[in-house]
């Protein structure tokens, strides 16, 4: 059984990181959703990919530069497709307030490895614990020190290294940054590798997994999880094997 991740939602067919998105991800089918989190700068999680709002919002400049009232006024949502001129940037509060009744799981992301966000590890952890969502949730990043940092405040959360390739022996860099699982790029994975992590019980969630083949390729290798802006086609593959 491997699970399937919406990534930033369903950000095939609505704008990624908003709550049209997640909702869509739960009407296709998703077991669970991926997405990014950063600081305002009143110190609130925020729901968003880029350390800038301008590619994905009607504003300009760094996400710490805002507060969250001044990040809720901005159009997160008419970049993708003017339907959606009514979405906002999410505070990860509103959107744990929305998935926690729902029988789903959750991939944050620490998105700090351009950005240093003082609190973020806490903030987040405070709100898990808040929702009672810590044994839904693996949280990753590609800052590896964030992940070393969550698992000495809390012992009981699963973490995850993402990367994209080049790691020697994957599953024994996952056990020294603290880690219980793997969050590579699909492309790194081949048959070898994927063994490594079979013999060493680390369970692998690749991103960002778009095509059927890769999809075919990964549930015959009985994969944890895929992470996918489509979950509806990966649905589909899934049923159809
Ligand atoms: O978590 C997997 C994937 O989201 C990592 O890359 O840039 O899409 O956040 P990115
Ligand atoms: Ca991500």
């Amino acid at each position: 059984m491997t699970y399937i991740f919406a990534h930033r939602g369903s950000s095939k067919d609505c704008p990624e990181n908003t709550m049209a998105a997640f909702q869509k991800a739960f009407k296709d089918g998703a077991d669970g959703i991926e997405l990014d989190v950063q600081l305002s700068k009143d110190g609130v999680p925020v729901i968003i990919h880029d350390e800038k709002v301008d590619r994905t919002t009607n504003g300009k400049g760094y996400v710490v530069d805002y507060t969250f009232d001044e990040l809720s006024q901005l159009d997160a949502g008419s970049w993708f497709s003017k339907k959606f001129n009514k979405e906002s940037v999410p505070s990860l509060q509103q959107f744990l307030e929305w998935i926690t009744p729902l029988p789903m799981l959750l991939n944050i992301e620490l998105k700090n490895n351009i950005v240093e966000y003082n609190g973020l590890e806490e903030n987040v952890l405070q709100l898990l614990q808040h929702y009672g969502m810590m044994d839904r949730t693996v949280i990753s990043s590609f800052n590896h020190y964030s992940l070393v940092k969550i698992r000495r405040l809390n012992k009981y959360v699963q973490t995850a290294p993402l990367y994209s390739s080049g790691l020697f022996e994957p599953w024994e860099y996952v056990k020294a940054v603290c880690s219980q699982s793997a969050h590579p790029n699909y492309k790194s994975l081949q048959p070898y590798i994927m063994k490594g992590f079979k013999r060493n019980n680390i369970p692998v969630r690749p991103y960002t997994v778009n095509s059927q083949k890769w999809m075919k390729y990964f549930f015959e290798w009985n994969t944890e999880a895929i992470i996918t802006d489509y979950p509806i086609l990966a649905r589909d593959v899934l049923n159809s094997l």
